[in-house]
């Protein structure tokens, strides 16, 4: 079984390493599956170049990744909810890397004929990780608004698209270049961080603000936006207490939390993907290789495109 490690922290181009894996065996609760398709995230850049060292030790080789799609092959004894041949969709705790992946059934979810391997492999952690933030942390009231900054991203468009369902108002900040594609999620309104100030368009409006971008490059704006005792979420780390001491509020960074279940999430966001309510954006879908794989994580490190990056396999 062919899978990409990593042999340690360090530049994409130094560190990445095809393997040949020997296969798992498949334990009680736990399925195996063919992987047809995975995806990156900022999350992998982050342990491969060893940022992440201090919370998360990682034992080389490693196999990066969380989100894939592909064929269930084996399933143990104990498990009923899934067969052989299902179409699945896979949120391991590492691995997804590679030709295949043995990981605990509740971490799968069954994908309907339409959605595409590539589809699927693309909404993974972004949509549970927004699902989540939505459904689980935070409490919204009918009348709140809430700013989502990195609209256009991965999670992003998930928070924008599960907001508009539940028919809340929202504010929304990305780049001028991708102010139709967030627009056309629903957004109530729109302002480029690269036009104009949206801390000033949206100056003290939302009572709730997500920081939704890489690194919380837009922490400061965003508390500019947020109403005073307001409620601020970091997906990344919170702006400096510096800036935090200029707003009252409550801050928070978002953590996935064991009780979040992740069948919950995915059953939620396909059955919205099935009526048309979810859209799932892919920028590049190429074949699974070491090269494509290192020009993904450079990408990643710099300003990418809106869309996921997606790597098959035939
Ligand atoms: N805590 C968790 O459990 C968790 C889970 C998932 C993700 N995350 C983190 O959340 C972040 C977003 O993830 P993602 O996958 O959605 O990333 P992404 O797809 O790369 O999205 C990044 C967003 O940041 C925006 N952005 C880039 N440069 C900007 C700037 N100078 N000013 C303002 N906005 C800017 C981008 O907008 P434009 O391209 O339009 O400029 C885009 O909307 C990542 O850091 C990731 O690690 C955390």
């Amino acid at each position: 079984m062919r899978r990409f490690a990593i042999s340690g922290y360090g530049p994409a181009e130094k560190v990445f390493q095809e393997i040949v894996d020997t296969p798992r065996e498949v334990t009680p609760n736990h399925l195996r599956v063919e992987l047809k398709a995975f995806s990156i995230n900022p999350y992998d850049v982050a342990l491969r170049s060893g940022k992440m060292k201090e919370v998360r030790t990682l034992t080389f080789p490693y196999v990066l990744g969380n989100d894939g799609a592909g064929i269930v092959t084996e399933v143990a004894s104990d498990v009923d909810s899934f067969a052989v041949g299902d179409r699945v969709v896979v949120h391991p705790v590492s691995g997804a890397y590679g030709e295949e992946i043995v990981l605990p059934a509740s971490k799968v979810a069954k994908i309907p004929d339409e959605m595409s391997w590539v589809e699927a492999a693309a909404m993974v952690t972004t949509g549970i990780t927004a699902y989540n933030v939505i459904n689980h942390l935070l409490t919204i009231q009918p009348t709140d608004t809430v700013m989502v900054t990195g609209a256009s991203g991965g999670v992003g468009t998930s928070l924008i698209q599960l907001l508009h369902q539940k028919g809340i108002r929202t504010l929304a900040s990305a780049s001028k270049t991708n102010k139709e594609l967030v627009r056309s999620l629903g957004v109530t309104h729109f302002s480029s961080y690269d036009q104009e100030n949206p801390e000033e368009v949206f100056s003290n409006q939302a009572d709730i603000v997500i920081d939704a971008t890489k690194g919380s490059i837009a922490g400061d704006m965003a508390i500019k936006i947020m109403k005073e005792e307001g409620h601020y979420v970091a997906l990344n780390e919170l702006p400096s207490l510096a800036s935090r001491q200029k707003k009252n509020g409550f801050y928070e960074t978002f953590v996935p939390r064991k009780e979040y279940s992740d069948q919950e999430a995915l059953t939620h966001l396909i059955a919205a993907y099935k009526t048309g309510n979810y859209h799932i954006f892919v920028a590049e879908e190429l074949a699974a290789t070491l090269d494509h794989l290192i020009w993904a994580h450079h990408q990643l490190e710099g300003h990418p495109s809106a869309g996921k990056i997606v790597l098959t396999y035939d």
